[in-house]
């Protein structure tokens, strides 16, 4: 349809996507084959792609998610694996109309299995490189900290030499925090933000996809963030949505993640109307697409078909997804 076109052709950023959750059942399945990397044998829904991406329609929480993403990024073992898992993402991303990407990864997910950072920032760095040359989309790498994780792994992960290293040579643009969120609040994160904001790398984090409002204050306040990843619960603090507004600090959401999560219990209940009353920035993206049943344009097509949107609304949101870029300013202005 007409609708569906102009959805595609839209400017889109896409600032919230895990490369690890663009991870198909059937590249699962396929790569699982091929390095030898056994699946669990008690749960049946790793019988096949099919049986998996059904036990995927019936997630109950972010650690029910969580458990089948760990598992999943088990399979992945060489430079060519990382490369082929985020060269898939941004054809999706490609077809879908994005024009420049921000992506995260999770170093410690597959250093603490045993696979070299190295190894697993090349094959993602090839990727992002590929995607540029033949895909005209502009890209930058975040790297997560596991809050689940204890506090000293994380500076561990931090001042790894090879990921210091990475930071250094500007391939790596930012840092978040992801994982399990409630009982693993961003203050415990201090250090690790205020080092990385003295080595000149952007800052995000996820707060308020199931953690209190108290989150997403204190990653601006204390973690000194200049986006926020989901923060749907923000519309309980309305003074604090005021904060944000006035700030202009930038919401990474992802409508269909917090379904599927049951965050919320519809698209229709998310906040994405209230945000543009109050003057919250916010962009839309997919968060897992392997996992959640769509990638970005997925989810600006479900936003459309309940919230009915102006062509007017789209502008200001493609236009405040592409300021709030940690992309050069050349390059938001060849976007505009
Ligand atoms: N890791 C991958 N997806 C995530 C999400 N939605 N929330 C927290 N951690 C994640
Ligand atoms: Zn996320």
């Amino acid at each position: 349809t007409s609708l569906h076109d102009f959805l595609r052709r839209l400017p889109k950023c896409e600032h919230h996507i895990h490369l690890e959750g663009a991870l198909t059942p059937s590249l699962l399945f396929q790569l699982a084959k091929k390095n030898r990397i056994s699946l669990p044998k008690d749960d049946k829904a790793f019988i096949s792609p099919h049986s998996l991406l059904a036990r995927y329609a019936r997630f109950s929480s972010l650690d029910d998610f969580l458990g089948y993403y760990y598992i999943g990024m088990s399979v992945l073992v060489h430079e060519a694996d990382f490369e082929a898992l985020a060269w898939d993402y941004f054809q999706h991303a490609s077809t879908d109309g994005v024009h420049h990407a921000e992506v995260f990864f999770d170093p410690q997910a597959h250093t603490s299995r045993g696979i070299a950072y190295t190894t697993v920032l090349s094959g993602f760095r090839n990727a992002c490189l590929r995607a540029e040359r033949e895909l005209h989309i502009t890209t930058e790498l975040i790297t997560c900290f596991l809050r689940h994780l204890p506090v000293p792994d994380c500076l561990t992960a931090f001042e790894n030499q090879d990921v210091q290293a990475s930071y250094l040579a500007g391939h790596i643009k930012g840092i978040g925090l992801d994982s399990s969120e409630l009982n693993f609040p961003p203050h415990l994160f201090k250090e690790i933000y205020e080092r990385a904001g003295q080595q000149g790398l952007r800052r995000t984090a996820h707060a308020g996809e199931e953690g209190p409002t108290s989150y997403i204050a204190d990653a601006l306040d204390i973690l000194g963030v200049d986006r926020i990843d989901h923060g749907i619960r923000l519309v309980e603090d309305p003074a604090l949505m005021q904060k944000i507004a006035a700030r202009g600090t930038l919401l990474t959401t992802c409508p269909m993640s917090n379904v599927v999560l049951r965050c919320i219990k519809s698209i229709g209940d998310h906040p994405i109307r209230k945000f543009l009353d109050a003057g919250v920035k916010f962009s839309i993206n997919s968060d897992d697409p392997a996992y959640f049943g769509g990638y970005i344009l997925d989810n600006y097509c479900a936003v459309h078909e309940v919230f009915d949107l102006s062509v007017e609304e789209w502008t200001t949101i493609c236009r405040n997804g592409i300021e709030g870029s940690w992309c050069s300013e050349e390059r938001k202005r060849e976007m505009l």
